[in-house]
């Protein structure tokens, strides 16, 4: 059994996500999404409106599994759950940059290897935090995020952030 680990903040999860997610799920035979909590970050939505939001949206895909990954180590998540991968979408040489330092580390800290999968063109400027900006603002993202998604950002306005 090939287990990898999509981990992310999905605050919300947007289509970018999703499509990095079903193409890990063809790889590997399970995909945990992994939704992490920072307390030093100030998040939108609550945790288990993200993991809500996320199962939602990955539902009709086999071989996923959606669940808080806590504030610990990434590397050491993935030792307990038996993970040999962690998977993450490139949209640029700016997250190359950021994410091959981390990459090195987790495989020195317990040997778990990272997976790049470069981003699907059209989505290679999508952020969770742009998406919220832009719909703050009034414009449309209806083309970015599912439609579950779509909702939740509807009923919470830009001050009324969750943990
Ligand atoms: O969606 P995000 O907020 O960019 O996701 C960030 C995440 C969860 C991937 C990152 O914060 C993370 O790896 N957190 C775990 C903490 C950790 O292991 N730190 C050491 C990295 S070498």
């Amino acid at each position: 059994m090939r287990r990898a680990v999509c981990p992310g903040s999905f605050d919300p999860i947007h289509n970018g996500h999703l499509e990095v997610i079903a193409r890990a799920a063809n790889l590997f035979d399970e995909v945990i999404v992994a939704v992490s909590t920072n307390y030093a970050k100030k998040y939108r939505f609550g945790l288990e409106e993200r993991i809500e939001m996320a199962r939602r949206t990955l539902s009709a895909i086999s071989g996923i599994i959606v669940e808080p990954m806590g504030d610990g180590l990434l590397a050491e998540y993935c030792r307990q759950r038996g993970a040999s991968a962690i998977v993450k979408g490139l949209r640029s040489s700016g997250d190359f940059d950021y994410e091959l330092p981390m990459a090195i580390m987790n495989r020195q800290l317990t040997g778990v290897e990272t997976v790049f999968l470069p981003a699907e063109a059209h989505y290679v400027h999508l952020s969770s935090t742009l998406v919220k900006e832009v719909h703050d603002l009034g414009g449309d993202v209806s083309e970015f995020v599912p439609r579950s998604v779509m909702a939740r950002l509807a009923e919470r306005s830009a001050g009324d952030a969750g943990r």
